[in-house]
């Protein structure tokens, strides 16, 4: 009997062709997926190292890891419930001292854009969630718009949405919550559309900047990104690389800087790869992705003296 086919996905991997090229997964590999979703990638990657390899998955989002689980039966893939910054316990666990390989592919999947009850997207009424991992405990977007003074969340929609209208917009949200709490995701459309005197017409929605705003700040996105890229040298073997797929500049502007000012890489891209033409007309998310590589240098320490 043939085997059930893998679960439905909406998400299509993005530069996956560039990914495999990037990391050059050998047969007995160990690749660290920090952000595995669907598996898109990891089942790629554990085709290529083969039953002695093996590839770590990690995901904030148990239905995400779910999904993945049933996508990668057969397969040498282990999948974890933890933060890809909390990549370095996981590896512990495993006994494993240094990968080959690390690979993040930041941000959400289309399939939790596709749930509304996440509260992800404005284009579904749903209550404000916005966690990758729901069941963390951690605040959510409705929380931090209950509880913000009007000058954070003004800078907060500044600095992670780069939003003209930060003030105004932050203005509006104050006088309404002191009428009746914002609890949905129309319900904060309907209030920047407002402040901005525009609605959507096409093109890009007006919310967008905001609603990218916050899902940074209730997952702690940028912090979590500094922290790995930080920690990533000391665990991936000389020779070993590193790929990041980012979706925004403030994103891209982490791993380009983190990559040039540590003496730990050797950059492989001098500019992003960015989808061809081809992929960004059938797979239209992909087209604001930019993939940096870069390798691991080889341990000054464990190098020979040098002796004058
Ligand atoms: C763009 S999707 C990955 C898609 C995957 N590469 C594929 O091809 O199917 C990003 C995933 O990263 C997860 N994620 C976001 N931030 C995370 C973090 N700090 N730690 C672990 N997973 C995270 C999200 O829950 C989501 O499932």
């Amino acid at each position: 009997m043939s085997d059930p086919p893998a679960p439905e996905t909406v998400h299509q991997p993005v530069l996956l062709n560039e990914v495999l090229e990037a990391l050059n997964p050998q047969a007995g590999s160990i690749i660290l997926d920090g952000t595995v979703g669907a598996a898109g990638h990891a089942r790629a990657l554990a085709e290529r190292v083969g039953p002695g390899g093996r590839i770590i998955g990690l995901d904030r989002d148990p239905r995400m890891l779910e999904l993945a689980a049933q996508r990668t039966r057969e397969l040498p893939v282990v999948l974890f419930h933890q933060p890809y910054d909390a990549f370095e316990t996981v590896l512990d666990e495993l006994e494993i001292s240094q990968i080959d390989g690390l690979l993040l592919d930041l941000g959400l999947s289309s399939d939790q854009l596709a749930w509304p009850e996440r509260g992800f997207s404005f284009r579904q009424d749903a209550p404000l969630d916005m966690r990758f991992d729901p069941t963390s405990g951690e605040p959510t977007a409705a929380d931090l718009l209950a509880r913000l003074p009007a000058a954070e969340l003004a800078d907060l929609f500044f600095q992670y949405g780069e939003e003209r209208f930060s003030r105004k917009i932050a203005r509006r949200i104050v006088e309404a919550r002191a009428e009746t709490p914002i609890r949905t995701t129309a319900e904060l459309a309907d209030l920047i559309y407002g402040a901005i005197g525009r609605r959507p017409r096409g093109g890009i929605d007006p919310a967008t900047r905001v609603f990218q705003a916050l899902r940074i700040a209730v997952n702690r996105e940028l912090e979590r990104l500094e922290s790995i890229l930080d920690h990533a040298p000391a665990r991936i073997r000389p020779g070993g690389r590193i790929a990041v797929i980012s979706f925004h500049s403030l994103e891209d502007r982490i791993v380009k800087w983190r990559f040039r000012h540590n003496s730990c890489w050797k950059i492989l891209t001098r500019k992003p790869m960015v989808p061809t033409e081809d992929e960004a007309s059938t797979n239209p998310r992909s087209r604001s992705a930019k993939l940096r590589v870069a390798e691991r240098c080889p341990d000054l320490t464990s190098q020979s003296p040098v002796l004058t």
